[in-house]
């Protein structure tokens, strides 16, 4: 994260923004309705008036220049941050202002958030303990006599990343591109129906980055989960994304798919106008 706020007016702005507001166009019902969020820091205007609804089973990403607030979206949604103004509804209950890790029980997750990677103990075995810390206390009962619900699912896990043939390894050995990979399985361990991933192919080589945004969207769809990605590089998530939204100094500028997106002149000018790698 870099500067860039502090330009930004004191407060938030009133009414909507006259592009990129409302729910936009969606195929189902929404999982997620962020309605109206707005967030300050002191003086700073981190977002405002910020709406955005996905809809159940989408790959939405949101995108933005440096400091644009998409990484305090994800922090109010998923409880980090009590937003200043508006509401989070998640199927339908208002989240707002809950503890995280009450909204992850409800089947929201993000990645650097619930769950942490141990680095001193094996990939296999931080999955294990990420799956059974979601087993109703029967099940971890049960799992001391029989090992294989358990054994079943951290396989699950792990395969589509590749990561099988790392189990044993200390989670700190594993190469970078791998440590991100097993931080989305500690987050899918946690069984959510949505899930939230704050640029997860940071670090990663172009060619990485593509493999992984392709798996990604593989193992999502596969599971059936809604996901909400965040991105900095426009690039990155052209391919894999059903609908983008835009932020620019904490307001959407722009939200529809992603070939529109990119042609928005709006959009263009927000990414040519200074923050952009
Ligand atoms: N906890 C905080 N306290 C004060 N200001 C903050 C805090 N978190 C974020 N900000 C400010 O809010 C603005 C939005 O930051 P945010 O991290 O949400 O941007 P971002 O879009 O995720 O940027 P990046 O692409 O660099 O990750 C920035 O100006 C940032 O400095
Ligand atoms: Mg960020």
């Amino acid at each position: 994260m870099s500067g860039g706020g502090e330009s930004r007016g004191a407060t938030g702005s009133p009414g909507r923004p006259e592009r990129g507001g409302g729910w936009g166009a969606m195929s189902g019902p929404p999982i997620l309705e962020i309605d109206r969020v707005g967030k300050d820091f002191g003086a700073l205007a981190a977002l405002t008036d910020v709406t955005i609804g996905v809809a159940s089973g989408e790959i939405f990403s949101v995108i933005g220049p440096n400091g644009a607030g998409k990484s305090t979206l994800f922090n109010v949604i998923a409880g980090l941050h009590v937003p200043t103004r508006g509401r989070v509804v998640f199927h339908g209950t208002d989240i707002t202002g809950l503890a995280p890790e009450r909204i992850n029980r409800r089947g929201l997750a993000k990645t650097f958030q619930i769950t942490n990677i141990f680095p001193e103990i094996s990939v296999w075995e931080n999955v294990a303990v990420a799956v059974q810390s979601r087993q109703p206390e029967s099940g971890r009962l049960a799992s001391l006599w029989r090992r294989s619900p358990v054994d079943a699912k951290v396989h699950d896990l792990l395969e589509p990343f590749g990561l099988l043939g790392r189990r044993e390894e200390l989670a700190e050995n594993l190469s970078h591109g791998e440590q991100r990979y097993l931080e989305i399985c500690l987050a899918l361990a946690t069984e959510p129906r949505l899930l939230m991933l704050d640029e997860p192919t940071a670090g990663m080589t172009p060619g990485e980055t593509k493999e992984a945004t392709t798996l990604i969207r593989q193992i999502v769809k596969a599971r059936g989960l809604t996901l909400l990605l965040i991105e900095h590089d426009m690039s990155v998530v052209m391919g894999i994304s059903d609908r983008v939204a835009v932020l620019h100094f904490g307001e959407k500028i722009a939200e529809g798919p992603p070939d529109v997106v990119r042609a928005d002149p709006n959009v263009i000018e927000a990414y040519l106008g200074g923050a952009e790698d």
